[in-house]
Order: C-alpha cells, then structure tokens, then sequence
C-alpha cells in the first residue's frame, strides 16, 4: 500500500489575487470543477492506495477537511503545523506518525498545487518506482526540461540513460540562470516534478544522516501533539525549534540512493496565470476564458471572472492576463505574469 500525502501548507503569492495567505490557490477550483487540492487526492486514490495523510496550517484546517469529505475522504489524519516550515519538517513529521504503526509504509509526497491531467499515467510512473522505494531509494519523478527554469530542482541522468527507473546521478535545487541553461543543452537532465516515493524507514535514516537536526525538534512535536477534533496538531514549542528548510536542500541535494522515473505526461505547477492559461481550454483566438467573462477580437487572453456576479469583457486584447476578484483586479501582460509578486510587493507598500 502507499500512502499520500499531500502537503497542503503552502501558500504562494503567484497567482494573486485569486491564491492569498488565507486562500492558497490548492483550495480553487482553478483547472476544472475541483480544487487542485481534492484532484491531488483522487489521482492518488484507489487501488494500490491507503487514507492520505495531510500536512497544513491550522489557517486551512476547515478548508481541508470539508474538501476531502466533499471528494469522498474520511480526514483520518490531517496533522496542523502551528506555523509554516517549509517541506523538510513537514514530510518528516509525516514520516514518523505512519512509521509509528508501520516503519516500511510506503510514501508518495504529492504537492497538492500541481496539474497532472493523466493520472492513470502518473500512478504508472509511480508503481515503476515502487520496487526501488521499497529496496531503500528515495525516488524522483522527471519532467523533460524545455526551459532554463531557476525555480526548479533539476535531475542529472547518466549519460544515455534507458527509460524506467534509473539511478540518478545529482539533485541540484534552484539552480543559477547559467547552470541551468548548461543543463538544459546538455540533454541529460530533467525538472524534478516536486513527488517523491520512498518508505518512512528510508526518509527516516536519512534525515538521521543529513539533515539531523531536525530530528529532536520534530520528534518532540509529534510526540506532543494533541488531538484536536479529529487533527493532530503538532506541539507549538517544539515546532518552533525546527529550521525553516525544503525537502530538497535538507536531504535531496545530499543523498546517494536517489532514483528517478522519468514522466512524459502533460506536469504543470502552475507557477504563474500563463502557466494556468497554458492548461485551460482555449478559444479559436487562443482566450482563455473563465467564469462570466467575453472575449471580443482579443487573442492570447486569460480572462477571468472569479465572482459568479460580475460580467468581464475583454476587447480588442492581445496577450494580456486578466482575473478578477470581487475585491481585487489584475491586469497584467501575459510575459510578466511570472512578476505578479511585484504587485503584491506594491500593494504592501501602499500598506
Ligand atoms: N504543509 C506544508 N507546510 N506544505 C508546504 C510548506 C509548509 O511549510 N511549504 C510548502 N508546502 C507545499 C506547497 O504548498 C507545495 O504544494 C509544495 O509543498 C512544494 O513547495 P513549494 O514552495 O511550491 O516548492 P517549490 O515550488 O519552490 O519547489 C519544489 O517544487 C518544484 C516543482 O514544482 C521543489 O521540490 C523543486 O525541486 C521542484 O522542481
Ligand atoms: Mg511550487
């Protein structure tokens, strides 16, 4: 059996005014009729799967389990961070609550912000990746490049590697511009898609070896934690002594026993409202409209309306974004759509 779990904590600022810190985007219906948080959980759902485990904030608790009862979960364990620490602490204290009744569960860590349209192709990729997970990897899952993203992790292969689970050679988080347009051109390197597959024991061991101090104060939380209607809150004191580290700083950029599953299916992390453009349908113009909204002589458009009342209209547009909020518009060139935190930074400004 392999458990989820879906780290629901984050709450990015790329996609304002929709995604805010009291409404990360996981919680909108951004691709489709449900959340990207409940498509996490279907596609990591059914046979071969166990309950998910949940992390997130104590903010998002209401919102979490009224959208796993809404998808047909029961919230068996949704564990509350009393504040957020970034990935490391998160997995491990996930890590440590499954291994208490069972040390050799299998984990599938999913984002729970993420788009994978074919998720019969992903819970392939991911029993590809089982055999090695239960032999002690810590397994990756590859999306072939096609930019020199600098917010990725990137996957070095072996040169002519095969397809299938391979050994991989070097996990290099968030790379400089010019090391990752070097391995862009080099042809043997892959995006990690921000998944990963391995046992508790191995994770375990792990941060034993790399990344150990964070092992006290998270035990501790976990071992306090209280029960609390149907949560596990972790202990505040405790929590607060663990470093704020990712995932992969803290063991995947120093671990040997990585392997990766390279996936050629459609991935997206939807880091800016092009990269949601990218993933909605579109018009004959390329428009890709939402909610109440109308495109008229526009192409290459995002338009959309998030409250159900208010009609959008866009004319005569070209590559331009735009959402709409009942408290709050973005108006925006589609190619600074990666630069929206700069209008969040000015909006604070203005205080
Ligand atoms: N529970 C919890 N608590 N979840 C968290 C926290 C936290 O403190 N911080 C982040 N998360 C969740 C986010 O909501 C997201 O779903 C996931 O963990 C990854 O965190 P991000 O902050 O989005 O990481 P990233 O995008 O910078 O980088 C990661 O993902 C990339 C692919 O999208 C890395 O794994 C990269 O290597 C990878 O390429
Ligand atoms: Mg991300």
């Amino acid at each position: 059996t392999i458990h989820p779990l879906i780290l629901a904590g984050g709450s990015g600022t790329r996609l304002w005014p929709l995604s805010r810190k009291s409404y990360p985007k996981q919680f909108a219906p951004l691709i489709g009729e449900t959340s990207l948080f409940q498509q996490s959980l279907a596609r990591l759902s059914g046979s071969g799967y166990g309950a998910p485990v949940v992390v997130t904030g104590s903010d998002f608790r209401f919102i979490v389990t009224e959208q796993m009862m809404a998808a047909g979960f029961e919230p068996e364990a949704v564990l509350i961070e009393p504040e957020g620490r970034n990935t490391a602490p998160a997995i491990l204290a996930a890590a440590l609550h499954l291994s208490a009744t069972d040390p050799d569960a299998l984990m599938l860590v999913a984002p729970s912000d993420h788009v994978i349209p074919d998720a019969d192709e992903f819970r392939a990729a991911v029993s590809l990746g089982a055999h090695a997970a239960q032999n002690g990897q810590i397994v990756t899952f590859g999306i072939r490049p096609t930019t020199p993203e600098t917010g990725y992790g990137w996957l070095e292969l072996e040169q002519g590697a095969a397809t299938g689970a391979q050994p991989l050679v070097r996990f290099v988080e968030k790379p400089d511009p010019a090391t990752a347009t070097t391995m862009l051109n080099a042809g043997h390197y892959l995006w990690n898609a921000g998944l990963f597959l391995f046992s508790a024991r191995t994770i375990l061991d792990a941060f034993a070896t790399h990344a150990p101090d964070l092992l006290p104060p998270v035990q501790a939380a976990i071992s306090k934690a209280k029960p609390d209607l149907g949560f596990l809150r972790l202990d505040p004191q405790a929590w607060a002594g663990a470093p704020d580290i990712s995932i992969d700083y803290a063991v995947m950029e120093k671990a040997n026993n990585l392997t990766v599953v390279p996936f050629e299916e459609r991935w997206s992390d939807l880091g800016s409202w092009k990269a949601v453009a990218a993933e909605m349908d579109v018009d004959e113009n390329g428009n890709a409209l939402s909610g109440p909204a109308t495109a008229v002589d526009c192409k290459n458009t995002l338009l959309r309306a998030e409250d159900s009342s208010q009609e959008l209209v866009g004319l005569n547009l070209d590559n331009i974004a735009v959402v709409a909020m009942r408290d709050a518009v973005l108006v925006a060139n589609m190619d600074s759509a990666q630069d929206v935190k700069l209008a969040v930074n000015a909006l604070k400004e203005k205080g």
